[in-house]
């Protein structure tokens, strides 16, 4: 058995993973990884450096001249740095979206990111979210959570939340993004979007935020006395 609790949260782009997770690694005293932010952090570096995110042999050259980090700061939020530099707000854009979902399609730039996530999560007790937690990073993951929600709600969702950090977008823009994404992460070869066959569906569409973390927090009590790691 291992030593620590780990947390598989997985779903399309909006559906309020990020919230959720962070709120309940808050509440229960666990580490939360943003995965999506670590690709975000790869798609940034090959949009600085001006190649064909799509080009695996060009983007593989890219890789090991990147040191892409993570610390949390004192309110436990976690940053993200490229070469050292803080990039955490400039990931956040839709255009760096694109390019995250274009290099996360490929195989070696997942390859290359996949033992980054296994480490943190044979350290820490951890909420992981992203795309293929439960399938692939952490198949034996405790809980495996896969929360969704229609494509119009995580749209608006994405909007709020990008307005609150400053970033000037429209509906429009993000529903473009949500429905590339969609079709992308979901038609990869390569570790697509999809529910682990063990992992529990969430839809939020009709549930509000409370009502949505009410009913993460029970599933999460019911693992934690399930399994107890003392
Ligand atoms: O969760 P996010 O929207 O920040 O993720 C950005 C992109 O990264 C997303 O379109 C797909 C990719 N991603 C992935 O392929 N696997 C993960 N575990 C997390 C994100």
């Amino acid at each position: 058995m291992d030593a620590f609790y780990s947390i598989a949260i997985d779903g399309p782009g909006g559906a309020g993973k990020s919230s959720m997770a962070k709120k309940l690694a808050a509440n229960f005293g666990f580490i939360y990884v943003d995965t999506g932010a670590i690709y975000r952090t790869v798609g940034l570096a090959a949009y600085r450096a001006g190649i064909d995110r799509k080009n695996e042999s060009a983007v593989a050259k890219l890789l090991p001249s990147l040191d892409i980090s993570m610390r949390y700061n004192d309110a436990g939020e976690q940053r993200m740095f490229l070469n050292g530099e803080d990039v955490s707000g400039e990931i956040r854009t839709p255009e760096i979206s694109i390019c995250a979902s274009d290099v996360s399609a490929l195989p070696a730039v997942r390859a290359f990111l996949l033992e980054m996530q296994r480490k943190l999560a044979r350290e820490h007790n951890v909420i992981m979210d992203g795309r293929d937690i439960g399938t692939v990073v952490l198949p034996d993951a405790d809980l495996k959570i896969f929360l969704t929600a229609s494509a119009e709600t995580r749209a608006k969702r994405r909007l709020l939340e990008l307005e609150q950090k400053g970033i000037n977008t429209s509906f429009a823009e993000v529903m473009k993004d949500i429905s590339y994404r969609d079709e992308q992460d979901s038609s990869r070869a390569a570790a697509p979007l999809k529910a682990a066959e063990d992992a529990v569906v969430v839809d939020t569409t009709s549930l509000n935020f409370d009502e949505s973390f009410a009913l993460l927090c029970e599933l999460v009590i019911n693992t934690l006395a399930m399994d107890r790691k003392d």
